[in-house]
């Protein structure tokens, strides 16, 4: 009786204690909490990370808006695994080994807004499992072992706007398996067994606005790849292994701001695919094997402020490499093999505010005075440009020296031709001719020549500048003469040298001029080929004379046949084959003769529609 009263009035009390708290704060005492788990009643948050939990704790605080799973052994969600929760907003279950994620695990989390699978052991995840999450803004579940992601797998997370999905195994993404996420702003991606981008998927989210797409398997980035994320402003494509090409149209559609393609196979800048991205402010390819920044190819992206290439192969950045750039203000090329990178390259290094210059192997000369010049102004990140190819300069601190001292310790020598004796040459016809011009300077001076035309002569053909600096005519014509001008330059200046050439014609003698004595065989054939051994007429004109022969004679079969045909039609008569003799000539003359050999005829069997 006693005891009867006592546990009513322990019950009364607990009533009691229970209506104040009620309308007062929360208390901790109050609070279920498992125990294992550390809850924490002011903030409603239940922390169960690191408890040794295999499976989710029963009496969890219902009005809990954070529960940290982190760090057990959880192995499976049930179906409707969390429903009494329903005032969650974070539940966080990464580091466990899940396996098994029933469907509907989550319904009844109709507040949730974030909920975080990532490191677990999951393989497939079946369509329903998000089912009843209609606020979820953002779901992790990276570094899994997913290999697939099937049709509305996500079809209840229309608020989603993050969604992690990288460091998995997937082979394939079916095309309506992001179906439902209207307002996802970002995806992050990769598919270490993918060898497609997941372009038709990518069609329904027409929000995102950032793409993070890593480690797929394809050697060429297909046209249109992007082409229905037309509010895309960020892509970054990386650890792409075999990616050489970006096909011309591949970001077609897309209108960036922020374009990465690290860690890829790429050797040329890929000036195509990019130039109609002129909303572009930054450009990071670094960790390419790209050789060379080519002369006025980028000009199209006038917004550019930010230009990253990081771990190339870079050994020149041309002049007008970012002209039309009047934005750029950060440039990284550290750790590259660049010797030097000149104010020219740039539109004006007024705006540049960063540059990343470091490791590389550069020759400290007059080329880079710009660079010390503007010390004051760019930022070096830490990490100050250094001299490789001068041990007066070696490790060379532009800080150090003065404005004054700069100017004769980054020195040039002007560009010398070395051999200035009048180079006037007469040959006959056919003969090969070679012209010196050797030159000195610092830096390495550059050797152009340019023809009687004043057009710079190219490094391959008849008449080309070889390596050496050197001109060579081959088997000169009468029309090669003239004044060839050989023009040597490097930064501080340039110094050119005119050599003159006069080739005799030939006379020419008319009963020479059918004598086939051979086939004129250039480039290949020695050099002194005698110039009355060329022929008035050549194979090519006989092959193109015997090619119209039969072309005239298949083209009048063809107009035969189409007459034939309609006027077949015309008759109504439907005459399905056509057979025709085609007599070759020897037949014919021996019809001449009347000895017609009929067995020598061809025949053409041709269908009629
Ligand atoms: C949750 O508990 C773990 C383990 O005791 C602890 O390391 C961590 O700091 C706690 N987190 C919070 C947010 O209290
Ligand atoms: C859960 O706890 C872990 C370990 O303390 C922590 O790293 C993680 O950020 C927590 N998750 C959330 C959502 O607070
Ligand atoms: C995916 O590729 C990785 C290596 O890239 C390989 O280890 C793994 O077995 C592949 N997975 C599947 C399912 O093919
Ligand atoms: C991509 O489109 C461009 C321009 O239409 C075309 O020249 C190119 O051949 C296409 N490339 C591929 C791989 O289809
Ligand atoms: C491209 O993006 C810029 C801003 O990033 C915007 O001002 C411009 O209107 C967009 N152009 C088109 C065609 O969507
Ligand atoms: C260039 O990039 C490297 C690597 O990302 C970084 O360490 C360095 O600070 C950058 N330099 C500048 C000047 O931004
Ligand atoms: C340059 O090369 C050509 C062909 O190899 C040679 O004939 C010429 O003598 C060379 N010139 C010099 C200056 O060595
Ligand atoms: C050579 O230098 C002169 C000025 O000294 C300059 O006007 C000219 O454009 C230069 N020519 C070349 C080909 O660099």
């Amino acid at each position: 009786m006693f005891k009867g009263t006592a546990a009513h009035l322990c019950l009364y009390w607990r009533a009691v204690y229970l209506l104040a708290a009620g309308v007062a704060l929360p208390s901790e005492s109050l609070w279920l909490c498992p125990p294992s788990c550390r809850c924490n009643a002011a903030a409603l948050e239940a922390n169960c990370s690191g408890a040794q939990l295999s499976a989710v704790p029963d009496g969890l605080p219902q009005d809990a808006e954070l529960l940290n799973l982190t760090h057990n052994t959880i192995k499976t969600l049930v179906n409707q695994q969390f429903h009494k929760l329903t005032q969650l907003l974070h539940l966080d279950l990464s580091d466990n080994l899940l396996a098994l994620i029933e469907a509907e695990a989550f319904l009844g989390l109709q507040n949730l807004l974030t909920l975080r699978l990532s490191r677990n052991h999951l393989r497939i995840i079946s369509v329903g499992v998000f089912a009843g999450l209609t606020n979820l803004q953002l779901l992790d579940i990276s570094s899994n072992k997913i290999l697939v992601l099937l049709d509305f797998t996500f079809t209840d997370l229309g608020s989603l706007q993050v969604f992690l999905a990288d460091n998995n195994d997937f082979v394939f993404i079916s095309n309506q398996a992001f179906a439902g996420l209207s307002g996802l702003q970002r995806l992050d991606l990769d598919g270490s067994n993918l060898t497609v981008v997941p372009t038709e998927a990518l069609t329904q989210l027409i929000v995102l606005k950032s793409l993070h797409i890593h480690q797929l398997d394809l050697n060429l980035l297909p046209n249109y790849s992007f082409y229905p994320l037309l509010h895309l402003k960020e892509l970054v494509v990386a650890h792409f292994p075999r990616l050489e090409t970006l096909s011309g149209n591949s970001l077609f559609g897309l209108n960036l701001t922020s374009l990465s393609i690290k860690h890829c196979n790429l050797k040329e800048v890929p000036y195509t695919a990019l130039h109609h991205l002129v909303y572009l402010v930054s450009i990071d390819l670094s960790f390419n094997p790209i050789t060379h920044i080519h002369g006025n190819l980028l000009g199209d992206l006038l917004r550019l402020q930010e230009f990253h290439l990081v771990g190339g192969s870079l050994a020149s950045i041309e002049t007008g490499a970012f002209k039309g750039l009047g934005y750029l203000s950060v440039l990284n090329v550290s750790r590259n093999l660049l010797t030097t990178l000149e104010a020219g390259s740039f539109h004006s290094v007024v705006t540049l505010k960063s540059l990343g210059l470091d490791n590389n192997p550069l020759a400290c000369d007059c080329r880079l005075l710009w660079v010390a010049r503007r010390r004051l102004y760019v930022n070096f990140g830490g990490c100050l440009p250094t001299c490789m190819t001068s041990t007066q300069l070696q490790g060379w601190n532009f800080l150090e020296f003065s404005e004054d001292e700069l100017p004769s310790l980054l020195t040039c020598r002007q560009a010398r031709i070395v051999d200035q004796r009048p180079q006037d040459v007469r040959v006959s016809q056919g003969h090969s001719v070679v012209f010196y011009c050797s030159s000195e300077g610092d830096p390495q001076p550059s050797v152009s020549w340019l023809n009687p035309q004043l057009r710079q002569v190219s490094p391959v053909g008849r008449i080309r500048a070889l390596s050496n600096g050197s001109l060579e005519v081959r088997y000169a014509q009468p029309h090669d003469s003239g004044t060839y001008i050989c023009v040597a330059s490097n930064a501080a200046g340039n110094e050119s040298l005119r050599v003159s050439l006069h080739v005799q014609a030939l006379p020419s003698s008319p009963k020479k001029r059918y004598r086939l004595k051979g086939w004129p065989a250039f480039p290949s054939s020695p050099p002194g080929v005698d110039g009355d051994e060329k022929l008035p007429f050549d194979v090519k004109t006989l092959l193109i004379a015997a090619t119209i022969g039969f072309v005239s004679f298949f083209g009048s079969v063809s107009v035969c046949f189409v007459f034939m045909f309609f006027w077949s039609k015309g008759k109504g008569q439907i005459k399905h084959t056509a057979t025709i003799a085609y007599v070759p000539r020897s037949a014919m003359s021996n019809s001449n003769t009347g000895t017609s050999n009929y067995m020598e005829t061809s025949r053409f069997t041709m269908k009629l529609l």
